[in-house]
This record gives structure tokens, C-alpha cells and sequence, in this order.
């Protein structure tokens, strides 16, 4: 469904009844990278994946936009869904929302998981390569983006012998809207650290990282997940980054487990 959040038109995809669990995408992505998440939860709970402002199906802001302003899409999003209180996921991209999530309103959220993130800021030369990344989209469109992290999604192994998830991936990651995709990447160069928000989380956190993640490689997530305190943390074995999609069984049980023996 579309929603209209702060002026802009939204998708949403909204499935099941139960706890509300929020699934917030990565980049260059959008709901759909969830859609395995979403089948194995949503017997049991309410689960919410919208695509964030700019990407997949939702309207590209008509200005610059923060990170913090992705995280108020979502707590306003809570609120026209009359969502009090709801398990965050986020994945990349989306984990750094969801850092932003708990800064603004910790209230709101009752468990967490981080798959495939950093709480760390770009250094210099993380920033340069995201500037370079927004030229490049303005001169090639999505493909620049998409050609650039398909070989960090999947492993090698994943690729070749899955060619219909590379195609899909292609797709998705084609069609994104490039202006939507410059918004992303000038937001994340900018993005603030959140290394210091880390000791203050206060819910349940289940840490997931794929064993050859370059982009958030397990030396990261572990030195991430130690600051938060009681959290849990999972590698998984023959996954890149996109571990949601590339090991769905293994992703969902921990999942499932972690939202199953958590109070949420
Ligand atoms: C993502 O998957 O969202 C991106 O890899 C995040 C990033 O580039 O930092």
C-alpha cells in the first residue's frame, strides 16, 4: 500500500497480525530484499517493510535529507499505523536508521536486530567514494550503483549458482530511481557516528553477519555487538552482505528464535 508520511508518498508493504516487527532495507534496495523474512514471520506477527523515501516505489525527496529524517518517516509511519511499540530491524543502510531510531525515540522500540551494519561513521575516504558514487548515478543511473555493490551482495559461489537471484537482484537494483539513490548516498557520507549510542542500548539485540562480508566484514559486527550489552551475535557461514537473501534459512531461524524468546 501507498501512505502518505510527512508529504511523501510511501510504499508500504504491511503483512500479518500480531507484534508489529519493522524491517528497514538497505541500499541500493528496497521491501523486497525482506521478502523471505516476511513470509516466515508474518504467520505469527504484524510485519511492516516500507520502502524508504527515494527508493523502490516511494517518492524521491524534493530536497537533501538525512538520515534523521529517514528515521521520522518511520516513527511517523508508527503513528498513522497506530504502532505504539514494535520489534526494528535493520539491515546496512537500514541498521543506521535504525541507530537513529533509538536515539530519537527508544521508547518506541522493544527488540532489535542489526544485520549487516557498522555504528561508525564514513572516515575520509569512505565519503570521497560516496561523492564519487553520486556523480556516477547522475551519469549512468542505477546501474552505477548496482554494478558496483552486486559482487559485495553475494558471495562468489552465491552467483554463479544462483543466477536467478542475480537477476532479480539486477532488477530491483535497475530500477531504482537514481536521484533517489544520490539522496541515499549523500545521507550516509554525512551520516553522525553511533558508536556511543551503543552502550546505551537497553532492548534485546541479535547481531547477524555474513562470514565474507567486505562491506561489514565480521571484525566490525563483533567489536559492535560487544558494546551492546546481552547482545547476540551470529555469523553465517558462505554469506557476503546480503545475508537476509543469500542464507534465508539460517537468517530466519535465528530470527524466528530471537523474536520467539524475546519479551517484545
Ligand atoms: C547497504 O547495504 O545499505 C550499504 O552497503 C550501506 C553502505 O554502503 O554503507
Amino acid at each position: 500500500m501507498k501512505l502518505t508520511i510527512n508529504n511523501a508518498n510511501l510504499y508500504v508493504e504491511e503483512q500479518g497480525q500480531g507484534t508489529p516487527v519493522i524491517l528497514l532495507h538497505g541500499f541500493p534496495l528496497d521491501h523486497q530484499m525482506w521478502k523471505l523474512q516476511i513470509e516466515a514471520l508474518s504467520s505469527a506477527y504484524r510485519v511492516i517493510a516500507p520502502d524508504l523515501r527515494g527508493m523502490g516505489q516511494s517518492d524521491v525527496p524534493d530536497s537533501n535529507i538525512s538520515l534523521d529524517q529517514y528515521a521520522d518517516d518511520v516513527l511517523a509511519l508508527m503513528d498513522k499505523l497506530n504502532i505504539q511499540k514494535a520489534a526494528l530491524g535493520g539491515f546496512s543502510m537500514g541498521g543506521y536508521i535504525a541507530f537513529s531510531l533509538l536515539r530519537k525515540a527508544p521508547e518506541r522500540f522493544s527488540a532489535l536486530v542489526l544485520a549487516n551494519t557498522r555504528p561508525e561513521a564514513d572516515g575520509q575516504d569512505g565519503r570521497k567514494n560516496r561523492l564519487n558514487m553520486a556523480v556516477s548515478l547522475y551519469d549512468k543511473g542505477p546501474a552505477a550503483a548496482r554494478d558496483v555493490m552486486l559482487p559485495k551482495l553475494l558471495t562468489e559461489q552465491t552467483r554463479q549458482s544462483d543466477p536467478q537471484l542475480v537477476d532479480e537482484l539486477n532488477t530491483v537494483m535497475g530500477s531504482m530511481p537514481a536521484e533517489g539513490l544520490i539522496h541515499a548516498s549523500l545521507a550516509m557520507a554525512f551520516r553522525g557516528d553511533s558508536v556511543d549510542l551503543l552502550s546505551s542500548i537497553a532492548v534485546p539485540t541479535l547481531v547477524i553477519v555474513g562470514e565474507e562480508d567486505p562491506i561489514t566484514p565480521p571484525s566490525v559486527m563483533k567489536k559492535m555487538a560487544d558494546q551492546i550489552k546481552g547482545s547476540s551475535y551470529h555469523v553465517l557461514p558462505a554469506a557476503s552482505h546480503l545475508t537476509p537473501l543469500e542464507q534465508p534459512e539460517a537468517f530466519n531461524t535465528l530470527l524466528l528464535d530471537f523474536l520467539k524468546n524475546t519479551n517484545i
